[in-house]
């Protein structure tokens, strides 16, 4: 949600500025704006809509001249998509200009204190009271460093923000709090971004600053702030990955690209952490002590990653008989969870910045639980508040719809059952075998299913059935919880409305939903309860459903029986089946989305890293 940039250094600060916006893209947002500083001062171009439309206005950058500039693309909270909302706001009398991700939640106290001090607004945003604010207080004693850290002593919320004054036309500040962002020291030039891609052509060596942290910069160097005012070191973290890694290689999309990856991100994943036949977690610092005194679990995310949660509550409970309780991490804070050192948190996400799980794990060590975050983003937010982390190595994940970040969260959940299970004894070793192999073949396994003609029979699929409205996803158990992911992309990127259930609750209530034609997608993957399934795909289809099945392959022969479209997919150890099942639907959604013109990467309202509450 908003992308921050902010760059100077010899070269033109204008392309490079909305060359980083681009690649920030992904994190969704509804208009764009830099600011450049000119000879003339500062020179803000922005405007409502894509990138591409602000590219235009200023002739890809070459419009404008200066090597000091921020950038911002805007998700809209306060305020319409428009002009005057976009970033980045100039205080009243124009000498602060101020790039803002987060929300302020006291803008209005604020802003009504500015406005008695003889401030104006512009816009609806509670991003221009933070330019005034900083106005205020820099026209007290003319010190932008101390004007800067008294505005953001006044601002509750969050915010990552970058800051130029008309009087430093040599410096920049960023600064942040409970929204991403990074500093990156290049040579001769630096950079603040919201996230790594924005600058990885320029530089590898960033700094992932920590709330309260605040950096002051020139072309040649920069100084390091802490919260409370001091100065710190900060020593750089190398980028290890290729930039290719965030581009589209080739594919038409980043959501195509990101599917193609899954089995080699399932293979960096999992085989570190298999050795001498077993699992390790050497990323774990929990004590069989511990892990022997847990009586339960919480499993805390939004989105997919909660919907790997659900899945987490099937494969935990199973291996560890221990109480597993996925639970949204909006919901989390405000249910007054019953919380004690018995009970382990885990936290699922791939950013590691959304706003709600991040208030969810502080709200659970606050409460004296121990937390286990699964996060992709190394550095991010979540990563450094959780006691434990076991990172997903996914890779950048570009598309706003998550593939290949899910499936490497789920990989980590099967690998911490097995762990855990082994400990307590609760996994038979025969059994702790079996799941070990079939998580080894896992990524072939995936890849097996990856083929041209797989994806064109889905493609095919999608292209008879791109005009329904609705659809319904039914499944038992596992495929319960798959049915609940595979609803969700069709709806996050095709703009297909969907719902998915437990099969067996169909009959009470939503089978009056069923009329003829109906798109109900039956995920029967649970071996043991095909025939029951089945039953319920008999029960929609005598009320005119259009059934599409999903099952592994040796079931071909008893599928086709009662449905009338089939996917198949290789068949694996029981609990591992959803990591095969959810990838044709994952494909379904995307075919689907195509058929019916929609922008697959970067869908309507959504945002990839949901930074505000
Ligand atoms: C957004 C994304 C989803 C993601 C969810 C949680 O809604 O579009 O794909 O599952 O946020 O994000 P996180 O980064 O915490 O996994």
């Amino acid at each position: 949600m908003c992308g921050i940039v902010g760059y100077i250094g010899q070269q033109q600060a204008a392309p490079i500025l909305l060359d980083g916006l681009a690649k920030l893209e992904y994190r969704g947002y509804d208009s764009a704006g830099i600011c450049v500083f000119s000879p003339d001062g500062f020179c803000v171009e922005k405007t409502k809509g894509r990138l591409s439309a602000l590219s235009e206005l200023i002739d890809d950058g070459k419009a404008i001249t200066g090597t000091l500039g921020i950038g911002h693309t805007r998700w809209a909270t306060h305020g319409a998509p428009s002009h005057e909302n976009s970033h980045p706001h100039l205080s009243t009398n124009g000498k602060i200009s101020v790039v803002h991700n987060g929300i302020i939640e006291n803008y209005l106290l604020l802003k009504d204190y500015l406005l008695r001090h003889g401030k104006t607004f512009r816009s609806d945003t509670d991003t221009e009271v933070v330019a005034n604010l900083i106005e205020y207080y820099y026209e007290m004693d003319g010190d932008l460093l101390c004007a800067t850290r008294r505005a953001i002593e006044k601002l509750t919320g969050s915010y990552a923000l970058g800051v130029l004054c008309i009087d430093c036309p040599d410096s920049l500040i960023g600064i942040k709090k409970n929204s991403p962002l990074i500093f990156g020291f290049g040579k001769g030039e630096n950079f603040i971004a919201s996230d790594v891609p924005a600058i990885l052509k320029y530089t590898r060596e960033v700094v992932y600053l920590n709330d309260g942290d605040m950096v002051v910069f020139n072309s040649d160097s920069a100084a390091f702030y802490n919260a409370l005012g001091e100065q710190i070191e900060k020593k750089p973290e190398h980028i290890a990955w290729e930039m290719s890694a965030a581009e589209k290689s080739g594919y038409p999309h980043f959501m195509l690209k990101e599917i193609h990856e899954q089995p080699k991100a399932l293979r960096d994943t999992i085989s570190p952490r298999i050795r001498g036949g077993r699992v390790v977690l050497d990323d774990l610092d929990l004590s069989p002590d511990y892990l022997r005194g847990i009586r339960r679990i919480y499993i805390v995310a939004c989105g997919s990653a909660y919907y790997v949660g659900c899945l987490g509550k099937y494969i935990l409970e199973k291996t560890c008989r221990i109480p597993v309780e996925p639970i949204l991490a909006s919901e989390f804070r405000y249910a007054q969870p019953v919380l004690g050192d018995d009970t382990l948190v885990v936290i699922i996400s791939q950013s590691g910045e959304t706003a709600d799980t991040l208030a969810a794990l502080r709200e659970a060590n606050n409460l004296g639980a121990r937390t286990l975050a699964i996060v992709n983003v190394v550095g991010s937010a979540i990563s450094k508040a959780a006691h434990d982390v076991i990172y997903t190595w996914a890779g950048p994940e570009i598309a706003v719809a998550t593939t290949k970040a899910y499936s490497t969260q789920l990989s980590v959940i099967y690998l911490l059952a097995m762990y855990i299970g082994d400990l307590l004894g609760t996994l038979p070793e025969a059994e702790y075998k079996s799941m070990l192999k079939a998580l080894q073949e896992l990524p072939d396994l995936l890849s097996s299913v990856l083929t041209t003609e797989y994806l064109d029979h889905i493609k095919h699929l999608a292209g008879e059935l791109y005009q329904n409205h609705d659809v319904f996803f039914i499944g038992r158990n596992l495929d319960s919880a798959t049915c609940l992911e595979g609803s969700l992309k069709l709806k996050e990127i095709a703009y297909v409305h969907s719902e998915a259930y437990a099969a067996g609750e169909l009959k009470h209530g939503p089978i009056s939903l069923i009329e003829q034609d109906t798109l109900v997608v039956a995920v029967a993957g649970v071996p043991e309860l095909f025939e029951k399934t089945m039953s319920n795909v008999k029960e929609v289809k005598a009320r005119g459903a259009n059934v599409l099945g999903l099952t592994t392959e040796d079931l071909e022969g008893e599928i086709h029986k009662t449905v009338d479209r089939y996917l198949l997919v290789p068949k694996t150890h029981p609990l591992l089946q959803p990591s095969l099942n959810v990838v044709p639907l994952q494909i379904f959604s995307y075919y689907m989305a195509l058929a019916r013109g929609c922008d697959v990467d970067k869908p309507r309202n959504l945002a990839k890293s949901v930074t505000v509450e």
